[in-house]
């Protein structure tokens, strides 16, 4: 089983990936996990460019979402919302329509800001859009506030409440991949 994690912000020193790894380490052993980092590289959404030929950063994306069991997304917030580059990527990955890369995948949305409320309106309307999208969000979320105060120099998170947040959506989410694998395993049996 694969997890993909996505960070939202595209600096080098971010926290939203600080936490994304967090996330990584917390996944059980026969679970693995693969960064995207592409994402500086998706092409603005476009429909006349999302026809037979898709640009090359937003097929990578595709294929990298494609080739996850499930999806494991962090983001910042920027002006109480999530950043463009972020909701691009969604964009891409939610077409076709009902048969885009996204469909049925099992997600889960955490998110960091330096702010005092962690991201909690930027990770609602990741939640919402996701959705949009066609996947299937798990519960839960990572609202870590003052960010740039929680994690030390090795870049390990410090708080044992965020810390235990972050074990539950982790678990979420691999029981919904889980779910998923089994549902089509019975599919395939039956056919
Ligand atoms: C354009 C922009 C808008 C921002 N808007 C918000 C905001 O609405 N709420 C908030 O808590 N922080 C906001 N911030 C601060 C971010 O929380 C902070 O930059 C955070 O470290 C970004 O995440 P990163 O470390 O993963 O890059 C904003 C930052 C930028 C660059």
């Amino acid at each position: 089983m694969l997890v993909l994690g996505i960070s939202g912000s595209l600096r080098a020193d971010s926290y939203n990936r600080k936490l994304l790894l967090e996330g990584a380490a917390q996944l059980p052993d026969d679970v693995d996990f693969e960064l995207f980092d592409g994402l500086k590289a998706v092409e603005p959404y476009d429909e006349d460019d999302d026809g037979d030929a898709t640009p090359p950063g937003a097929a990578s994306l595709r294929a990298a979402i494609a080739g996850a069991d499930a999806i494991l997304v962090a983001t910042p917030e920027y002006n109480s919302s999530i950043p463009g580059q972020l909701k691009n990527a969604v964009d891409w990955a939610s077409r076709p329509v009902n048969g885009g890369a996204m469909k049925g995948k099992p997600a889960a949305v955490i998110g960091a800001s330096q702010g005092a409320f962690g991201a909690v309106w930027s990770q609602a309307e990741l939640r919402k859009t996701l959705a949009a999208a066609g996947a299937r969000v798990v519960e839960g979320d990572v609202a870590l506030g003052h960010a740039h105060e929680q994690f030390d120099e090795a870049g390990r998170l410090t708080d044992a409440d965020a810390g235990g947040q972050l074990a539950e959506v982790v678990a979420s989410l691999v029981a919904s991949a889980r779910e998923s694998e089994a549902l089509r395993a019975a599919q395939a049996a039956a056919r």
